[in-house]
């Protein structure tokens, strides 16, 4: 009896290990050689992130194994393994056999899907990793490298790209399409689309719809793909890096910036690639990006030969349609052709030697340049010759990091930009170059059928003007705000004199609403004239009221996020907003889809007018400079913190300050955030809208976007005004931008190195020093490091604050930052003489 009251204890222990041990072997991170997994049980990643198990795909009851984010409601699966042969039944099972190799069997038995390793060993596990990775290791003592990886998940991906997953490109081979769609969101097994690289040329992005190019990143220049739009350059490829493997082989990866929420890329079934980022408070996946938005972001979208802009399609100069009729229903399969063929193709007489060399180039700026170039590092002159002597050449560019680009066959896929994109030397015929006399007339005679149009168009609106008059007469009742109706003009509305003092909050702020006819007349019509630039938001037109007040007009071109009623208490509020380094909102017009917007109109045009420009660059001297600084630091605190709609600007740039007589800057396009339905408050935004080069690196890569986004903005546009030159224009090897430049000036102890030479004379050093150091401070990368426009206010008009240390600025690099102290971004900063702002040093 005493020996059997000792045994239970020892009996029970012994079970709970077994127990304990099993559960761990099913509940762990892998799968063991001899275990079978049956539907239901499943294996999870040790950080707990990822899980390996058999699901069934919505609207369906077929049995899948495949790896899904343990934490997100909306199952989302990132990994099929058997996408061509799904389980019929719940009897599936998954285990590593006598081969060890991974495989799925159905109930009877029977191999649905095999790793097919094909190293013979007689041990191995598969343990899926926390980075979402299933990967088989070998265990045989007799390998020759234990646990060494056999195969991986990663490696054989269905149609989602992870962050760690690494894609091997064959320099030499031909296109890889990595990532194939499913068919339909019930059905895994490989649809339409893929998505992968094609390395000819420099490597670059492809969709394929079956066979065909669906969409193309355009070639990697060895830091950026070069025909994805400005805009979403740093949204789509920061994080992307290749790298060079040696032995001719290239390695593309992509490694998030913040590991703490979930990002992916996958080729969608409707055949986009989507960049979307777990957002755990929505309980949703956010949209960063997504390709081809459609037009002309679709593959040669409007054939071969043509020009695709804002989805309308054109013959490049000197070629025409090649079939007249279907071109102009609407039909662009057969693109267009050359009017004149060139002079070295033709059967002539005359000697090719001599002729040929007549042959010259149309420059075809801004664009997304064509597929399937030859690459051959040359130099820009040499490309040109070549091209010259090559007869089947039909043009060339030049792009720094990949050198010279030519192209023998047919142009397809070009688009063009707004803003950014290559240029483009294409070879004409001469007969197709130089002006001819048929050309003049021609021009002549349209511009004798523009006028007699215009005059007519005139008519016609003066006497629907005169209709609505009548009409409004009678239905007469001015609306709240004193709101004047459309149509005519406010007699309230008080003209540029009466600017109240700065930060004043007038209320004498009526604003005027326009008819659209007026707008027109004005502007001549939007006659391209008047055009003074194109914005974000539309392009902008000179007008002139008839009281002989000039404006600047903006046509909005997007949809607004808001109807018409809220758009304009909208404009009215932003309309309050009155400073002396804002531009002043007059007045609005909106008539049925056109709306646009009024401001005072700005004689010395925009910043970058005169900072980037070699002759009126020394205009500016530092004293004009420095108050150039100060005004837009003005601005944009009221705009944080002053105004009542405490605005986030998010477009800040050299083009977005504009400067009046005195050479006053002014802010503009403020509150269009606001306008098309943005939130201003510290938030995450679906929609980047930006200027690239301009951009804090997380609302770039995240949309996270808070008054520190602007700050960083406009540390940038700080040193643009120092040193005179763009951002974009230090873009070489050594630097990624001005901040890597700046940065080295600074390391080295040689700040003032950076300053514009042009106006060295008269530079004060200690102001230009202190600007060059604020704006290194604005421009961290961590948000929370950067001070607030207050403190920015503060230290650039206080001599004797001591500024803190700034950290290096790692750009696009994604180093994450370990230091945990901050900027006191609530410290109390007052503007008396002797206030020292608490130093934080740290790097
Ligand atoms: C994994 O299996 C266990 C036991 O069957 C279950 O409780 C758990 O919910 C499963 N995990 C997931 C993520 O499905
Ligand atoms: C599943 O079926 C329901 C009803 O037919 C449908 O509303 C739903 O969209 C389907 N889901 C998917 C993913 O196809
Ligand atoms: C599969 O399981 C079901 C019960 O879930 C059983 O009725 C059926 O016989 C099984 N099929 C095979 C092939 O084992
Ligand atoms: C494994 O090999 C078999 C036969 O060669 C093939 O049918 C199957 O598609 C392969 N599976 C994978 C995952 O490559
Ligand atoms: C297989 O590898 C595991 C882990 O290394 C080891 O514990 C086990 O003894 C090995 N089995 C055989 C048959 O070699
Ligand atoms: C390892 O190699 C030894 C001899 O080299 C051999 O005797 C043994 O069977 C091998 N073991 C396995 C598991 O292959
Ligand atoms: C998905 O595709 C399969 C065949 O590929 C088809 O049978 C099924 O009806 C499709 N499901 C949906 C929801 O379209
Ligand atoms: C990473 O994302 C999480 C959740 O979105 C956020 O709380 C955290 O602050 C972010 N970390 C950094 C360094 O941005
Ligand atoms: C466009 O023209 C091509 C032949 O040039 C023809 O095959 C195709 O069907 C046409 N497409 C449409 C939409 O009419
Ligand atoms: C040029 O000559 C070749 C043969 O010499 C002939 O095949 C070709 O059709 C000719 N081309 C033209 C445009 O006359
Ligand atoms: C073309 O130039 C070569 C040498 O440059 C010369 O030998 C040849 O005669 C020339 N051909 C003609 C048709 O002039
Ligand atoms: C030029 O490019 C085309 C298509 O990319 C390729 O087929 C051809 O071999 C290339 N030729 C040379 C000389 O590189």
């Amino acid at each position: 009896m005493a020996t059997g009251f000792r045994f239970p204890p020892f009996w029970f222990l012994f079970l709970f290990i077994l127990s304990c041990f099993s559960s761990f072997c099913l509940g762990g991170d892998r799968v063991t050689r001899g275990e079978i997994y049956k539907d239901g049980d499943n294996i999870t990643s040790k950080g707990g992130d990822f899980v390996l198990g058999f699901f069934s795909p919505a609207n369906t009851s077929k049995r899948y194994l495949g790896i899904w984010y343990v934490d997100v409601p909306v199952k989302t699966y990132i990994w099929v393994a058997n996408r061509n042969n799904p389980v019929h039944d719940k009897n599936g099972t998954f285990s590593i056999n006598e081969n060890g190799n991974l495989v799925v069997k159905d109930g009877h038995g029977d191999l649905l899907w095999s790793s097919n390793v094909s190293v013979k060993t007689t041990n191995s596990t598969a343990c899926l990793r926390d980075e979402g990775n299933l990967v088989i290791l070998n265990n045989d003592r007799n390998a020759t490298r234990l646990n060494s990886e056999l195969w991986e998940s990663f490696s054989d991906p269905t149609d989602t790209f992870l962050p760690g997953m690494e894609v091997l490109i064959e320099r030499q081979g031909q296109e890889q399409k990595v990532f194939r769609s499913w068919t339909n969101e019930s059905d895994p097994s490989p649809g339409r689309y893929s998505m992968g690289v094609d390395p000819r040329g420099t490597p670059q992005i492809v969709i394929w719809d079956g066979p065909n190019r669906r969409w193309r990143s355009g070639h990697f220049d060895g830091a950026e793909f070069i025909g994805v739009p400005d805009v979403i350059r740093t949204t789509f490829f920061s994080g992307f890096r290749i790298q060079n493997e040696g032995d001719n082989k290239l390695l593309l990866t992509y490694s998030a910036s913040n590991t703490s929420s979930f990002v992916r890329f996958q080729i969608t079934v409707t055949g986009n690639e989507l960049q979307q980022r777990w957002n755990e408070d929505q309980g949703e996946w956010n949209t960063l990006q997504s390709r081809p938005v459609g037009g002309c972001d679709l593959y040669n979208f409007c054939g071969n030969f043509a020009e695709c802009d804002k989805d309308v399609c054109q013959c490049l100069k000197g070629f025409v349609p090649r079939v007249q009729e279907q071109w102009h229903a609407g039909n662009r399969t057969e693109g267009c052709v050359r009017k004149t063929e060139l002079e070295c193709r033709r059967n002539s007489s005359v000697s090719r030697n001599d002729s040929s060399k007549d042959d010259g180039f149309s420059t075809i700026r801004r664009v997304k340049l064509p597929d399937h170039a030859n690459v051959s590092e040359i130099t820009i002159d040499e490309c040109k010759i070549r091209c010259l002597n090559d007869c089947s050449c039909n043009a060339y560019a030049y792009v720094r990091g990949i050198n010279c680009m030519m192209w023998r066959n047919d142009l397809v896929d070009i688009e063009h930009f707004q803003e950014g994109g290559n240029t483009l030397y294409v070879r004409l015929h001469p007969s197709d170059i130089g002006k001819k006399k048929k050309t003049i007339i021609i021009v002549v005679i349209s511009i004798l059928a523009a006028l007699a149009l215009v005059v007519m168009v005139a008519i016609w609106l003066v006497c629907k003007y005169r209709a609505r008059k009548r009409e409004s007469k009678r239905t007469s009742e001015i609306p709240k705000n004193h709101l004047v109706r459309s149509g005519e003009f406010s007699t309230e509305y008080s003209g540029p004199g009466d600017i109240s003092a700065e930060g004043h909050q007038g209320n004498g702020s009526e604003l005027a609403f326009f008819s659209f006819s007026m707008v027109a007349t004005a502007t001549d019509d939007f006659s391209l004239a008047n055009k003074l630039g194109q914005g974000g938001f539309g392009p902008v037109y000179k007008g002139k009221l008839p009281c002989g007040q000039e404006v600047a007009v903006k046509r909005l071109s997007q949809k607004s996020g808001q109807g018409d009623e809220e758009f304009k208490n909208e404009i009215t509020l932003i309309a309050k907003l009155q400073h002396r380094n804002l531009v002043r909102l007059l007045g609005c017009c909106v008539e049925g889809e056109e709306k646009m917007l009024i401001y005072e109109y700005m004689p010395n045009k925009s910043l970058d007018t005169f900072l980037f420009d070699t002759v009126r660059k020394s205009q500016l001297d530092w004293r004009k400079r420095f108050n150039i600084i100060e005004g837009i630091a003005r601005g944009l605190l009221y705009l944080h913190r002053d105004s009542r709609l405490r605005i986030i600007h998010r477009d800040l740039k050299a083009s977005n300050i504009l400067l009046d007589e005195e050479m006053t800057p002014k802010i503009s396009d403020f509150g269009m955030a606001r306008i098309f339905g943005g939130n201003q408050n510290e938030a995450n935004t679906n929609r980047v809208v930006g200027t690239y080069g301009y951009m804090a690196p997380e609302y770039a890569m995240e949309g996270l976007f808070s008054g520190k986004s602007d700050v960083y903005s406009f540390g940038i546009i700080l040193l643009e005004i120092i040193c005179g030159r763009r951002n974009t224009s230090f873009r070489t090897d050594e630097h990624s931008g001005i901040i890597g430049y700046a940065w080295e000036k600074w390391e080295e102890g040689r700040p003032m190195d950076l300053v514009d030479r042009s106006i060295w004379d008269g530079c004060q050093h200690n102001e230009a020093l202190r600007c060059i150091h604020l704006a290194l401070l604005c421009v961290q990368d961590l948000a929370a490091h950067r001070p607030n426009m207050s403190s920015v206010v503060l230290m650039l008009e206080t001599d004797n604050v001591r500024l803190p240390l700034p950290r290096q600025p790692t750009y696009t690099s994604m180093r994450r930052s370990v230091d945990e102290d901050i900027w006191h971004g609530n410290q109390d900063v007052t503007s008396s003489n002797n206030v020292t702002v608490s130093v934080l040093i740290g790097r």
